[in-house]
């Protein structure tokens, strides 16, 4: 079992496979950055599957592959194959725009991808356009349909912005629960990358909107999960709100975050990192444990996107596109 500094128990480990992505969302990469890692610094899948085994044999039981676009990444189907092959029974997800997941969908399901959580701000192509950057949102629905239709199980992400698409929560609601899929609500993370003049709607504005047309009930936090779910009384439908502003958010966090570099980062909000590049490009299985070791013990208590904090503390400087969000 992985325990870090403040007795959290760890067993969840997100990979992001690569910085790089098709989109230009407004909240995560509004421009191309200055400048991308050069592709020699990027790990190997076989480098990256040592650090796998190392954190699975320690006691992560749930890994989620993130980017970016994972989808850019070539043969991210066999990586998925590595890991599944190394151990039965992980919750093994990914994370995805959907552009490019209508032609994927089925490689990915036989290589044992178990779910996807997709993200999706808008039904309007305008408004899609808007925040992505292109025209995307045809492509995104043929990637979500096919991938219901090879039996993934699907969860969606909506980050709602003042201004640009928070009139969507309710029919992005109805068109999540048509399709059996849990939509999670998600604040708007400020980070120094984003579009600085976007503004976020706070979980409790999220919920009044919700409240102008249904009764909700709270359900509580589902396990580690960020997500804190709520049923509509009316319904019976489930969804669920990602609130990294409150205080109890971090109470439980299990997660560690890997980049396509090697670093090790135990906190999305915090710039601290530790690589395990060098110790994977040796096949050095101890020195990678060694640094895990280290990361867990240094893991933060919290993150600072709190409320009290929200006008003058520092904006996280790490890109979420590095981290994958
Ligand atoms: P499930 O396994 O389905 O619960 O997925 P997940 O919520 O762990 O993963 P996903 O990639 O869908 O992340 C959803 C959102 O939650 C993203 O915006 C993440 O940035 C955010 N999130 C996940 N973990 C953390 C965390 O530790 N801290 C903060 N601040 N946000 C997080
Ligand atoms: N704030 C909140 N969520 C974000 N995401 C990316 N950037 C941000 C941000 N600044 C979300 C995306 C995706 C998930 C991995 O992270 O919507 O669904
Ligand atoms: Fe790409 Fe995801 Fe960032 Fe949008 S939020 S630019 S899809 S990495």
């Amino acid at each position: 079992m992985l325990i870090d500094g403040h007795g959290r128990e760890v067993n969840y480990l997100r990979i992001s496979v690569t910085e790089r992505c098709n989109f230009r969302c407004q909240y995560c990469m509004p421009e191309k950055p200055f400048s991308w890692v050069p592709k020699e610094n990027l790990l190997s899948f076989e480098e990256l599957f040592l650090f796998v085994k190392v954190a699975i044999d320690g006691g992560v039981t749930k890994i989620r592959l993130t980017g970016g676009e994972p989808l850019l990444r070539e043969d991210l189907d066999t990586f998925i194959k590595m890991i599944n092959e190394y151990k039965e029974g992980l919750d093994l997800a990914l994370t995805t725009n959907a552009f490019l997941l209508a032609d994927a969908a089925q490689r990915l399901k036989d290589a044992g991808l178990k779910r996807l959580n997709i993200s999706l701000d808008s039904l309007k192509a305008d408004v899609a356009a808007k925040i992505a950057g292109k025209d995307v949102l045809s492509k995104v629905f043929e990637g979500i349909d096919k991938a219901l239709e090879v039996g993934l199980k699907v969860k969606i992400n909506m980050v709602p912005l003042k201004g640009i698409n928070d009139d969507e929560i309710l029919d992005i609601m109805a068109y999540c629960e048509a399709r059996d899929m849990k939509v999670r609500f998600i604040e708007y993370m400020e980070n120094a990358h984003a579009d600085q003049a976007l503004k976020g709607m706070h979980g409790r504005e999220i919920l009044a909107k919700v409240k102008e047309k249904y009764t909700i009930k709270a359900l509580g936090r589902e396990g580690a999960s960020p997500s804190f779910n709520y049923r509509i009384e009316e319904t019976g439908y489930e969804f669920g709100l990602i609130d990294p502003h409150k205080h109890d958010f971090c109470e439980n966090c299990n997660r560690i975050r890997l980049t396509a570099e090697g670093n090790l980062i135990p906190c999305l909000y915090f710039d601290e990192a530790m690589s395990i590049a060098e110790s994977v490009k040796k096949g050095d299985i101890q020195g990678a444990a060694d640094v895990l070791a280290q990361v867990l013990k240094d893991k933060p208590k919290e993150n600072r996107w709190s409320e009290e904090e929200l006008e003058d503390r520092e904006i996280s400087k790490r890109a979420f596109y590095e981290t994958g969000g």
